[in-house]
């Protein structure tokens, strides 16, 4: 990165005499914006206009698009230095704002934006790159997209068990992959010719449980017909998914743990026991553990259960996924429903890897279904993303910014005169003099006094 140091001397320049003759900042590699005493904007290289969009280069810092790290800087004639989250080009934009005097009296300030590569701000290219090298990996796992460490290790430790018969446990939260991992595992196995059945234990009534999960006999209860076969008797030499195996109520527990046990069952209402031949496969996305403590979970059952015990990282844990699962839905979903491809722009897509993504790769793949069907062909710019993550890029916006200058408010999103207020009160409670905290703030005494006045800050 360039070095700065050059500029320390800006307070010595005639600007107007620079800025007519030379445009001498678009040499460097950095967005630098220059505003005078009022407010204007005198000056704004083509890295700058670039970054912030806008090519106008005049306008006022009371503009709402300008940089907000850059507002506070102008504001309090202090220098400010921090992430903003305005990115470009997949990069992050470190910002430095230094108030700029001539004489000892305020003229103004300069920003300076340098473009920094972050960890978790990746390019897509990269990975294209490395997923040519996943040879290793057959092609029922390579349908799991992702080159997350934690997941791929994961992805290479079922792959190793598929041939086995050994019980898994698969925690995670709703939406990160576990029902399409365990798919993946039984048809890298031997019984992939046989059933993969699928069950939600949050889905039964618990009344209907045990009947759905083993079968009835012919009279085993009023409205017992005829005979039914259980789930368990249906995946006979395939597999079997226990979703959601937290939500399995104690008593089925302890008749699970001895279909464990003993691998075989009874039909409700039956003496006759079957033979039966499974692999099972558990699911949760609740802390068994704590179960367990709690005594809402057998301990023999989990740990019957949790031979080998599998994390699937949740989506905000393996950001660096975001782009390619991106990519990988748009081009799938295109094809599904004959659509065109979207275009989605690189700020939309810093907004996507910015936001927490409750519902994981689930809530992702929806986005995407939703935003294709609505905007097919199209470039999706911030505006066209749904709310939730745009609202998440303000919030996160404004927490950056308060990491600049240091005040949190509850998490909630402050105003101007929230923040002011925040900034008189702590100089107040450091310095406890208008006085003192004029002077620190770089405001007058009679601001001070006056807006301690306004807030009714108490001091002392
Ligand atoms: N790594 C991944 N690559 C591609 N699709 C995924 C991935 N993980 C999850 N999905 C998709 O996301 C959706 C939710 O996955 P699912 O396995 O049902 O999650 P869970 O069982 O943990 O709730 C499914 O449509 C699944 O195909
Ligand atoms: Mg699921």
């Amino acid at each position: 990165m360039t070095n700065i140091t050059p500029f320390k001397k800006l307070n010595e320049i005639d600007f107007d005499f620079y800025f007519d003759t030379k445009n001498i900042f678009d040499e460097f590699d950095m967005g630098i914006i220059i505003i005078n005493e009022n407010g204007q904007i005198i000056y704004s290289n083509e890295l700058y206009q670039m970054i912030f969009e806008d090519s106008s280069n005049q306008g006022s810092i009371f503009d709402s698009s300008y940089d907000k790290a850059l507002f506070t800087g102008y504001k309090n004639k202090k220098s400010v230095e921090g992430y903003i989250l305005k990115n470009y080009k997949n990069q992050k934009v470190y910002a430095k704002i230094k108030p700029l005097y001539k004489n000892s009296k305020f003229k103004g300030v300069i920003g300076i934006y340098e473009l920094k590569e972050e960890e978790n701000i990746i390019k897509i290219e990269k990975f294209k790159t490395q997923i040519k090298k996943n040879i290793k990996l057959k092609k029922e796992f390579k349908k799991i997209i992702g080159e997350n460490k934690e997941l791929k290790k994961i992805l290479f430790m079922a792959q190793k068990v598929s041939k086995t018969n050994s019980t898994i446990m698969i925690k995670g939260e709703s939406g990160t992959g576990k029902e399409l991992l365990s798919n993946a595992i039984h048809n890298a196995s031997d019984r992939n010719e046989e059933p993969f059945i699928s069950i939600n234990c949050s889905a039964i009534p618990k009344d209907l449980m045990e009947s759905e999960f083993f079968g009835y006999e012919k009279g085993a209860f009023t409205g017992a017909n005829k005979r039914k076969i259980g789930k368990f008797e249906y995946a006979n030499k395939g597999t079997i998914f226990l979703d959601e195996i937290g939500d399995m109520p104690l008593e089925l527990q302890t008749k699970l743990l001895r279909v464990l046990q003993e691998r075989e069952i009874e039909r409700v209402g039956g003496n006759e026991t079957i033979k039966i031949d499974l692999r099972i496969i558990a699911a949760t996305n609740r802390d068994l553990e704590q179960m367990v403590k709690n005594k809402e979970f057998r301990e023999d059952l989990y740990y019957r259960l949790n031979v080998i015990p599998m994390n699937l990282p949740s989506l905000k844990e393996r950001k660096e996924d975001i782009p390619l699962l991106v990519e990988h839905f748009n081009k799938e979903l295109s094809k599904k429903y004959d659509l065109k491809k979207i275009k989605l722009t690189n700020d939309s897509l810093n907004m996507f890897i910015n936001y927490s993504w409750p519902g994981n790769i689930r809530e992702l793949q929806n986005i995407i279904e939703r935003l294709l069907v609505l905007n097919e062909g199209e470039e999706i710019s911030i505006k066209d993303l749904p709310q939730e993550l745009s609202n998440i890029y303000e919030y996160q916006n404004h927490k950056e910014i308060d990491d600049i200058i240091n005040i949190k408010l509850n998490g909630v999103m402050p105003t101007f005169k929230e923040y002011e207020k925040e900034i008189i009160k702590k100089a107040m409670k450091k310095y406890k003099t208008c006085n003192k905290a004029a002077k620190a703030l770089g405001l007058t005494n009679k601001t001070v006094s006056a807006k301690v006045q306004k807030y009714n800050i108490e001091y002392k």
